[in-house]
């Protein structure tokens, strides 16, 4: 029985907080809101409440979660060393969506780092969560709410959907902001990092605060394993196959259009995930508008709850726009490449 509570004012709520975070001192499972998208939490220090996430979520057990902190006094609980370079980009990010990669303490177990020896730590930007993980007075293992493979939730509409029975609690803090998951860095040398995975921190971000910023070869060539292990997996997958195209609005148009009229030929429906702009050329049915054309965070923010529409509305294709990969650019179209299963048309 999975209890959904709605959270609109911290002071005014405080028991039910309190109640989320004696259920994670349990060892039961309370999903929670974030910035990025929503996260289903355990005690991160309890080897057999972390088991129980990846149980929830369906998950290979050797992808390892991310520990959630409400401040950095919580990140040296669990961190066995902090870099100069690691506490520049805490100050300047934190609490926001970055993801730092420590070496962990021996009290990290194994099952919440996938054996790894090292901790992925993350500070939310939402009050909520914040208020929470406070409640909760352990760090909380907080990977993305969604059944593995599944685009992430950003609404608690779309967390019940998949996690409704396998859960004890749904906090619902209304939809999150940002709509993709946090960057996430190594700082592997001094003034030096990498991107293991693209988000809401850009990469021009991270170089107002650090010299040399790189991207995980995985990234840039789509070769080799990559270092986020969990960047492996088919990730982010609407139920119907999709084809992302990007360019100019008439080319957008013109070549949705040859892939429209191909579909229809072949007797198949066709859902649309455009802007508004090239979303006028089509016709209204089965459509998803994210926003105007090139406002990005628009995009992010709609992503994955335009991927999941189709699955209720079973349409067989899926025609995307995406957007150039600057700035959060890089991060939406990392999620879009693998949605549509390496289906990218640039023009
Ligand atoms: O925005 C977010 O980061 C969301 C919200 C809920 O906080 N969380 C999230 O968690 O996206 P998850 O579990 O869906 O993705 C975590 C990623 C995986 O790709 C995993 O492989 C990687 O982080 N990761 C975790 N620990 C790691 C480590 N020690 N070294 C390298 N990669 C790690
Ligand atoms: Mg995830």
């Amino acid at each position: 029985q999975t209890k959904l509570v709605h959270i609109t004012d911290i002071e005014k709520d405080k028991a039910v907080l309190e109640e989320a975070g004696r259920i994670i001192r349990a060892g039961g499972l309370v999903v929670f809101p974030t910035e990025t998208v929503y996260g289903i939490g355990a005690n991160g220090l309890n080897a057999d409440a972390c088991r129980s996430i990846y149980a929830a979520k369906g998950r290979p057990s050797d992808n390892p979660l991310i520990l959630t902190v409400p401040d950095q006094q919580g990140a040296e609980k669990v961190a066995a060393c902090i870099t100069p370079t690691a506490k520049k980009l805490m100050d300047r990010f934190w609490p926001g969506p970055l993801t730092i990669i420590f070496p962990r303490q021996p009290q990290v177990p194994d099952a919440a780092t996938g054996g790894l020896d090292t901790v992925a730590l993350r500070c939310p930007d939402h009050d909520i969560c914040r208020a929470f993980l406070r409640c909760a007075d352990v760090p909380v293992a907080g990977p993305s709410a969604n059944l593995s493979t599944r685009p992430s939730p950003t609404t608690a509409e779309e967390v019940m959907h998949d996690m409704d029975g396998r859960v004890d609690m749904v906090i619902d803090g209304g939809p999150c902001c940002i709509g993709v998951e946090s960057t996430i860095v190594e700082c592997d040398g001094e003034d030096s990092v990498t991107i293991l995975r693209p988000g809401g921190i850009t990469m021009d971000m991270l170089k107002e605060v650090v010299t040399y910023v790189r991207l995980d070869t995985n990234l840039v060539t789509g070769q080799g394993a990559p270092k986020a292990p969990g960047m492996k997996y088919r990730h982010y997958a609407p139920s119907a196959p999709m084809t992302v195209v990007v360019g100019t609005e008439a080319a957008v148009t013109a070549k949705l259009k040859d892939l429209y009229e191909d579909a229809l030929a072949d007797g198949k429906t066709v859902g649309f995930l455009v802007s508004q702009e090239v979303g006028a050329h089509f016709p209204k049915d089965d459509m998803y508008i994210w926003g105007r054309r090139g406002d990005k965070a628009a995009l992010a923010n709609q992503l994955y709850t335009g991927l999941l529409s189709f699955d209720t509305d079973k349409v067989d294709l899926i025609l995307a726009e995406g957007v150039d990969g600057d700035g959060l650019g890089m991060a939406i179209m990392n999620r879009m490449k693998k949605a549509a299963g390496g289906n990218v048309i640039i023009l």
